[in-house]
C-alpha cells in the first residue's frame, strides 16, 4: 500500500493587509517590499479567530473533496507553530472537536514553515505501515499573533491562512507519495526565534516588556542558506528517484520570497509555467503556504489528477525538506 495525496483544501481569512496599509505602520514602501520579496498583500484573521477556525474551514474542504466520511478519518496532524493554546490541548484536538470527531489520535508537529512537509512524511509512514486508513493533515498558522507590527523587517512578511490535505492509501504507484526527505540543523536555531514564553524564558512582565514573544528573524542570513540548502535537497531527491525537472509537472515551493524561489527553479531548471506562485497575495503563512498554494492551483484548474508535483520547503530550526508526490483528488 503506498500514501496518496488525496485531497486537498484551504482557508483565507477576510481581512487583507496591503503594502501600502504596512507603509502607515512602519518606515517601508511598496516599492521596497515588492522588490526584496514579491509579496503584495497578506491576509489576518479576526482577532476572535484563533488558528483552529482557519484549521477547520480548511479541513471542512479536504474531507469533502476526499469522499469520505467524517468518521472514516483515523487521525489528524496539526503542523503549526501558532496554537491556539501554548501548551496544550493541541490544535489538532480542538480541530478535531470542530469537526464533531473524537477517539482517534490528534496531535501538533512544530517545524515551522516545514511542518506540512514534514506532516506528509508522518502521514506517509502511518498509512504505509499500515497503523491508520486516512490520515488530515493541516499546516494553519495566525502569524499575526506572533508578528511585532513594529519590526518591518519582519512584519512585512507574514501572513494568517490554513491548508488541509486527506492523506489515503492506494495500490498505483502513480497515485502515491513517491518520496519524501526532511531534515535540520538546530546549530542555527537563533535564525528564526520566539526567544520568550517557553521554559528558557518563562511567561514574565519582563519577557513582554522586552517583546521576546514575538518572532525575530535573521533574514538576510537565512536567505542564503535557504538557497544553497534547497537547491541540493531537490537535486538530491530527483536523483535518487531517478527523475529530472522535465518529469515534474509543478514545483510547488515555500512561499517566503519570490527571489528564493526564483533562485532556486532557475539553479534546477524548471521554467516559469511550472513553479507555482502565491507568495505575491498570502505572503508567508509558514506552515499553511504549500497546502494554500497547492490548493490555488487546483482551484484555478491548472492542477489535475496525475500531475507530480515537486514540494520544498524551509524554515525555522532551521527545519527543511522535499517531497514528490503525485495529486490523486478525483
Ligand atoms: N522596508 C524598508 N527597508 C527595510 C525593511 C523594510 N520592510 N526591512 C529591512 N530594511 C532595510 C534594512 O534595515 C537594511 O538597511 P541597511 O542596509 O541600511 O542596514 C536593508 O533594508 C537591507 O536589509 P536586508 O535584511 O539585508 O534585506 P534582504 O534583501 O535580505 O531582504 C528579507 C530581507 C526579505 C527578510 C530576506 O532576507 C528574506 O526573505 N529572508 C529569508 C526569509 C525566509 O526564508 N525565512 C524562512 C521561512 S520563515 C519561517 O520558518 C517562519
Amino acid at each position: 500500500m503506498h500514501a496518496s495525496l488525496k485531497s486537498i483544501g484551504a482557508y483565507v481569512p477576510s481581512n487583507k493587509l496591503s503594502n501600502k496599509d504596512l507603509e502607515k505602520m512602519v518606515d517601508t514602501s511598496d516599492e521596497w517590499i515588492y522588490q526584496r520579496t514579491g509579496i503584495k498583500d497578506r491576509y489576518i484573521a479576526n482577532e476572535d479567530e484563533s488558528t483552529s477556525d482557519l484549521a477547520y474551514e480548511a479541513s471542512k474542504v479536504a474531507i469533502q473533496r476526499s469522499g469520505l466520511k467524517i468518521d472514516e478519518i483515523d487521525a489528524i496532524i496539526c503542523a503549526t507553530i501558532t496554537p491556539d493554546f501554548f501548551c496544550m490541548p493541541s490544535t489538532a484536538c480542538v480541530v478535531a472537536d470542530k469537526l464533531g470527531i473524537s477517539h482517534i489520535t490528534a496531535f501538533d508537529i512544530s517545524a515551522a514553515c516545514s511542518g506540512f512537509v514534514y506532516a506528509l512524511s508522518i502521514a506517509k509512514a502511518f498509512i504505509e505501515s499500515g497503523l491508520k486508513k486516512n490520515v488530515l493533515i493541516i499546516g494553519a498558522e495566525k502569524m499575526s499573533s506572533i508578528v511585532d507590527y513594529k519590526d518591518r523587517t519582519t512584519c512585512i512578511l507574514f501572513g494568517d491562512g490554513a491548508g488541509a490535505a486527506v492523506i489515503g492509501g492506494s495500490l498505483k504507484k502513480e497515485e502515491s507519495i513517491v518520496d519524501i526527505h526532511t531534515s535540520s540543523d538546530g546549530s542555527y536555531q537563533n535564525f528564526l526565534i520566539t526567544p520568550g514564553g517557553g521554559s528558557k524564558n518563562p511567561c514574565s512582565q519582563k519577557m513582554l516588556d522586552d517583546g521576546l514573544h514575538y518572532l525575530k528573524m535573521k533574514g538576510n542570513e537565512t536567505f542564503k542558506i535557504a538557497v544553497n540548502t534547497l537547491t541540493k535537497d531537490v537535486k538530491n531527491i530527483l536523483e535518487k528517484n531517478e527523475l529530472s525537472s522535465d518529469d515534474i509537472d509543478f514545483f510547488i515551493p515555500h512561499q517566503a520570497n519570490f527571489r528564493i524561489i526564483d533562485a532556486v527553479s532557475k539553479k534546477l531548471n524548471f521554467p516559469n509555467e511550472k513553479v507555482v506562485l502565491t507568495v505575491e497575495k498570502y505572503g508567508n503563512t509558514s506552515a499553511a503556504s504549500i497546502p494554500m498554494a497547492i490548493n490555488d492551483w487546483y482551484e484555478k484548474g491548472r492542477l489535475k489528477s496525475g500531475d507530480l508535483m515537486l514540494l520544498d520547503t524551509f524554515g525555522g530550526g532551521l527545519t527543511w525538506g522535499s517531497a514528490l508526490v503525485y495529486f490523486n483528488q478525483k
